[in-house]
């Protein structure tokens, strides 16, 4: 993708999710309707579904030869990454929508035959914007964030990840992700994934550990992570595969080797 097609494929995606982004705030008490999907605790709004139609509709409008991949239903079938592909999350984080109206974002990435070029991780609530263009570095509004710094130790990591990991699950034994817990210095969990991914961009969390993503929760976040020097692979150190779920560690490079071998002692 030349570098005039990208600023301008950028801009506009930066406009549509701060006017995605706006809508939202201000409906923010508007009575909602909440849907479950594949199970109880899946949960879906009628604003997930706006805001992605919102946006698959203005791409179709504008950029007719664009492919989307999207949660929601709005976006194509793919089955190939060939071309230009916006891969969107309208609400990350729809539990914390639904629950606590803070806490989510709309992540939008922008890949051109595979290869990710653009990020954007929008956190609603508190108006901040992750933004990434491959090559250019990682910004937090308007300022550029640091290479994360090298030298973390294990022992000082605070790790993103969730509950699931301590229940039975088909990746990793439980009792090595128990002895992972107590080695690092602390976890967090957000509830939204791509927020995770910004927030180890930003050096605030060492690393985020998760057991499955889809494509849209990890598509911009990549891009970002790795413009501040980040490793983003699936559990077993292999390249994330955006067309289908996959596990995920994103972290400080500096940790990746250490936790990846820890994680294989436990591998199922
Ligand atoms: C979810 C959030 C959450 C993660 C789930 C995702 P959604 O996305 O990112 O943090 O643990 O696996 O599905 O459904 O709120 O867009
Ligand atoms: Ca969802
Ligand atoms: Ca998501
Ligand atoms: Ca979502």
């Amino acid at each position: 993708m030349n570098n005039e097609r990208r600023e301008t494929i950028y801009n506009q995606a930066k406009e549509w999710i701060l006017q995605a982004g706006t809508t939202i705030r201000e409906k923010i008490n508007d009575p909602l309707v909440v849907n479950t999907k594949s199970n109880p605790n899946d949960l879906v709004t009628t604003m997930d579904e706006a805001t992605e139609s919102f946006f698959v509709s203005r791409i179709k409008d504008t950029f007719p030869d664009h492919f989307i991949i999207s949660e929601e239903g709005y976006g194509d079938n793919l089955k190939s990454l060939d071309g230009t592909v916006w891969i969107i999350d309208p609400i990350d984080g729809t539990m914390n929508f639904v629950h606590q109206k803070r806490n989510f974002a709309i992540s939008v990435g922008i890949y051109h035959d595979g290869i990710g070029e653009i990020g954007f991780i929008y956190d609603v609530m508190s108006d901040v914007l992750y933004s990434a263009k491959r090559n250019e570095g990682a910004y937090k509004n308007d300022v550029k964030l640091a290479p994360l710094k090298k030298e973390i130790i294990p022992e000082e990591a605070i790790l993103g990840m969730n509950h699931f990991w301590l229940c039975e699950n088909r990746l990793v034994d439980e009792i090595t992700m128990q002895k992972l817990v107590k080695k690092v210095r602390g976890t967090r969990t957000y509830g939204s994934a791509a927020l995770e991914f910004a927030y180890v961009a930003e050096g605030i969390i060492d690393g985020y550990l998760t057991m499955s993503l889809s494509p849209w929760d990890v598509a911009a976040g990549i891009v970002i992570v790795n413009e501040v020097g980040g490793a983003t692979t699936n559990i077993d150190g292999v390249q994330v595969n955006m067309l289908e779920k996959n596990s995920i560690f994103a972290c400080n490079s500096d940790l990746q080797k250490y936790m990846l071998d820890f994680l294989q002692k436990g591998r199922k």
